[in-house]
């Protein structure tokens, strides 16, 4: 694993103020997490944050750029700066940076040879799902590779990307509540389920490369209010998630007939507190229906999980099993914190 000191932080490769022990910030630093929806990347200089990293996000000449969010020069955020079709521009003395966070122009002297020293500090990047993915210490060992989503190049497939949601909360609870199938009942009634339908029935997990599988039968059905007549009688559902640890999970709902909704939930660790949520989309069926509905539904359904992951206590989440009580719904549950046991997460998640 590298230990590249932090350009901040001469001692540590954490960056300052890290809310995460150093074992496991290097293990989540590894992975490919998102930090934008791509759409919504330009050229003008965007924020966002992620292991406690503050980061610039632009685009110049269509390839994305992500940055320390810190001007080489004076140390003045990018993010508050302008733009032109060549970059980026730093709003206190104007320096610019273009592909690759390179500096291309410094207005109080433009006839000088540019020194790499003033390039920007950047991290590898690339576009899947709809979303920019970021890697902020990548293993040149064992690269981490990237999340699979089910179906969304798939002929029929439309792609849907619901705007960022942010939750004060840690990823990994959220997670566990994505996987989580006896919680329907009680909190998503307003959306999907039918409070008086609380019976899980049972399910297994299966280890996978990288998490675990599980297929979950049962009659909850996945048509909002006022449109459950459109499931034939006695239809069983099938929900199949696949996890890829840690933070992302997809969920394949199998709808009547060849109709699949396919959902990703990824959640960005904006830091140990706060959690960045991403979910693309792709389904075959209701191509007429407005995205915006389809943002609006699962906007409802977010803030129902989002409720309850807010007060979750302890705030993280337990690996040792003996710290919180487990009844026979959770076993995706446990899949998923042995999984990250396994992963070699540590005294950070056991808080
Ligand atoms: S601080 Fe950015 S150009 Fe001087
Ligand atoms: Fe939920």
């Amino acid at each position: 694993m590298s230990a590249v000191p932090h350009p901040a932080n001469p001692h540590s490769p954490l960056p300052p103020g890290s809310t995460f022990t150093p074992g496991d910030w290097q293990l989540l630093a590894r992975q490919w997490h998102p930090v934008a929806n791509a759409s919504k990347i330009t050229g003008a200089p965007s924020k966002a944050t992620l292991l406690d990293e503050a980061l610039v996000v632009y685009r110049v000449k269509g390839e994305v750029v992500v940055a320390r969010d810190v001007c080489p020069h004076r140390g003045v955020p990018l993010s508050m700066g302008s733009h032109d079709e060549e970059g980026v521009v730093c709003p206190y003395h104007g320096l610019r940076f273009g592909a690759g966070g390179r500096c291309n122009r410094i207005p109080s002297s433009p006839n000088q040879a540019i020194p790499a020293k003033l390039n920007l500090a950047t991290y590898p990047a690339v576009e899947r799902y709809g979303l920019v993915w970021v890697c902020l210490a990548p293993d040149a060992d064992s690269p981490a590779p990237l999340p699979v989503m089910p179906h969304w190049d798939d002929a029929g497939f439309q792609q849907i990307n619901c705007p960022g949601f942010d939750i004060n909360g840690f990823a990994g609870r959220q997670v566990e509540g994505f996987l989580d199938v006896a919680h329907f009942a009680w909190i998503h009634t307003d959306t999907f389920a039918d409070p008086d339908n609380q019976l899980v029935p049972d399910y297994t997990t299966v280890e996978t490369e990288h998490g675990f599988r599980a297929d979950y039968i049962s009659s909850v059905s996945n048509y909002s209010e006022g449109f459950r007549h459109l499931a034939p009688a006695d239809f069983a559902w099938l929900r199949r998630f696949e996890t890829h640890l840690p933070f992302t999970a997809s969920l394949t709902i199998h709808f009547p007939g060849e109709q699949r909704l396919v959902i990703l939930n990824c959640a960005s660790p904006v830091s140990a507190r706060k959690t960045r949520l991403f979910v693309p989309i792709a389904r075959n069926f209701n191509l007429e229906q407005p995205v915006e509905e389809v943002h609006a539904f699962n906007l409802c359904i977010f803030e129902e999980d989002r409720a309850m992951v807010e007060l979750q206590r302890p705030e993280r989440l337990p690996l040792d099993m003996a710290l919180e009580a487990h009844i026979p719904a959770d076993r995706s549950s446990i899949a998923y914190r042995r999984g990250l046991k396994k992963m070699g997460f540590g005294e950070f998640f056991l808080v």
